[in-house]
């Protein structure tokens, strides 16, 4: 109390300086003259106020928030840029195309226009898009029909395409340019767009109907400082290997240096349709809970419960509300934070049926193994695809493959298993082993190391399947590990959609799918390792039956012919009691 006093009556320079009172001149004016004379008179610096602090204070636009940290959105170099713009354009064609229950055949150019001035069209023969909406899904972050609803698809954000045209315009001054037709009825719309940053909004350019000459379909172009490079994650290695995960999809690529690489599809059927579903109650955050809560018509916590999660039965429900101590009949509205907190705790003691999983679609073995076969030219194949699981409500499917060792094609018919074996084991000499990673059937490009797959690989004894591996490394061998990871929501570490998060769930999914794969690549090898031996040991039995076959002509005086004859009886003896 004394010390309250004394402050009052006499405040110390110190105190009167943190009261913030505006006749606190030096306080309250901007940084300017008045602000360097004080800081000079008294030695110290001049520090912002919470009042000069406010005069800054505003809110901030999604798109200038974007702009500004491109490298979320995975534009941080030039190269990357194209990769990522393509990738965009592609995916949203393929969502579109097999939404509508339509055989995807994509289209896809990359012009040079400058040194590092790059073209990117994509065309589709997709549903199109209705007129009214084509200036926003191309001209506003956040704007899409994915986000709001859990079902399988490779766009989930509502960021992809916009921020493609964003970047474009930034780096280049260019509109982006769309031709969208809905059917062959309706007449082509042609727009040039620019994203209006400060309001997140779309400006438009050029509106207009045009003649084209696809019945439906969507087309998008956009001009952007870029850098095209071929190898590893190029442009050219995603077209490759959606191609791998997308066996109904049909490619033709357009490259900068006039190549043109086809991917045709290699079956004419779509993959079943993911089903959406509703979040499953024990993954569903508190604050999301009160919001739901906030938003649902549902009249009566009873109709509320069931009508907006999965697996919530009338007895369920009524479970939930018993052991939370709320009244069945309450309307959601009503509710606070308290009690959204009872029915939050009251899921986890609940016991609820796990999340329907025929939401998720998985690629498949045999698919897979196909899909591999086109780009890795191995000895031995295997994959597994894991029962469904589920991470925070969401239910996932993992899938692995593994290819491995090395055969020389055109030789492999004529060589002898132990020569194979001993290729294959040649070629192992220092190669480390080549990940694969999908998510959603889309190939993930960047990040590597901070995605989950690749934890859980290096985090796998690859040793006991009879490979070499560093402490926490990738594999050594001719071994190339494919995984994907298909989910109505990808925990993605980042908007560039690049890595998967490593909720313990997934991770664990990871590793036995990877163990699975394991055990049979284990079997294979030891078998190689065994010929190998067997091989060993024969060629040096068979390196002294010419000598006995002489010593046997000089015991029993044996003409050669007789000692020829003796050495391949040897010889059969040998082969027929050493089986590889
Ligand atoms: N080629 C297309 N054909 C039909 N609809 C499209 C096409 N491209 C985009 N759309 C629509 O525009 C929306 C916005 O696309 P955008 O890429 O910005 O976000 P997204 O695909 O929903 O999510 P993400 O940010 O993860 O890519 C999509 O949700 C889809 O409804
Ligand atoms: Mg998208």
């Amino acid at each position: 109390m004394a010390r309250k006093k004394s402050t009052k009556k006499t405040p110390s320079k110190t105190a009167k300086k943190a009261s913030g009172k505006p006749n606190n001149k030096r306080k309250s004016a901007p940084a300017g003259k008045t602000g360097k004379k004080t800081a000079r008179r008294t030695g110290r610096k001049s520090y912002a106020t919470a009042e000069s602090m406010a005069s800054a204070q505003r809110s901030i636009s999604v798109s200038e928030f974007f702009a500004k940290n491109r490298h979320l959105l995975g534009f941080d170099n030039p190269r990357k840029a194209l990769l990522t713009t393509v990738k965009e354009a592609v995916d949203n064609s393929l969502d579109a195309c097999e939404e509508a229950g339509i055989c995807p055949a994509i289209d896809i150019r990359i012009e040079q226009i400058d040194d590092d001035h790059y073209r990117v069209t994509v065309t589709d023969n997709g549903p199109g898009i209705v007129k009214k909406q084509i200036p926003n899904i191309f001209g506003k972050l956040l704007y899409g029909s994915k986000f709001h609803r859990l079902r399988m698809s490779r766009g989930q954000q509502g960021i992809g395409i916009s921020a493609a045209g964003m970047y474009g315009l930034l780096t280049t001054g260019k509109s982006v340019q769309i031709i969208s037709r809905t059917s062959k009825r309706a007449q082509a719309h042609y727009y040039e767009l620019q994203i209006d940053t400060k309001k997140n909004k779309p400006a438009i350019i050029e509106d207009q109907t045009i003649e084209w000459e696809h019945e439906h379909g969507t087309s998008v172009a956009i001009e952007l400082e870029a850098r095209y490079a071929r190898g590893r994650q190029s442009v050219d290695d995603y077209l490759q290997q959606t191609a791998i995960a997308n066996p109904h999809v049909s490619l033709t690529y357009h490259a900068p240096d006039g190549r043109e690489d086809h991917y045709p599809a290699s079956i004419d059927e779509l993959p079943p349709t993911p089903k959406e579903v509703k979040p499953h109650p024990e993954g569903v955050e508190l604050g999301v809970l009160i919001k739901m809560m906030q938003d649902t018509r549902a009249k009566t916590l009873t109709q509320f419960l069931r009508e907006e999660f999965s697996r919530v039965s009338a007895r369920v429900a009524g479970q939930i509300i018993e052991t939370a101590g709320l009244r069945a009949r309450t309307r959601p509205r009503r509710l606070d934070g308290e009690d959204a907190k009872k029915i939050f705790k009251a899921v986890q003691q609940v016991k609820i049926m796990s999340p329907a999983t025929d939401s998720v679609v998985p690629i498949g073995q045999e698919q897979l193994i196909a899909g591999l076969k086109q780009v890795v030219n191995a000895a031995f194949y295997t994959s597994v695809t894991r029962k469904p699981a589920v991470y925070r409500g969401n239910p996932f499917i993992i899938e692995a493959a593994v290819a491995y060792g090395k055969p020389d094609k055109k030789n492999t018919e004529k060589e002898t298993p132990g020569e194979q074996a001993r290729k294959s084991e040649d070629a192992d000499d220092g190669q480390v082993a080549k990940l694969i990673r999908f998510a959603n059937r889309v190939p993930l490009q960047y990040q590597q190391s901070a995605c989950a797959t690749h934890k859980s690989v290096v985090g796998m004894n690859w040793r006991s399947y009879g490979l070499a591996q560093g402490r926490g490394a990738m594999p050594q061998g001719d071994l190339t590990v494919v995984l994907h990871m298909a989910s109505v929501w990808v925990p993605f570490t980042s908007e560039s959609k690049e890595a998967i998060a490593s909720y313990p769930e997934i991770t664990r999914e990871i590793r036995l799918a990877l163990q699975e794969c394991g055990r049979k690549l284990g079997r294979h090898i030891k078998k190689n390792v065994r010929i190998r031996q067997e091989l060993k040991k024969r060629s040096y039995i068979q390196k002294y039956i010419p000598a006995i076959g002489e010593a046997l002509g000089d015991i029993l005086d044996l003409d050669e012919r007789q000692v020829d004859t003796a050495c391949d009886n040897l010889k059969g003896v040998l082969e027929r009691s050493r089986k590889l």
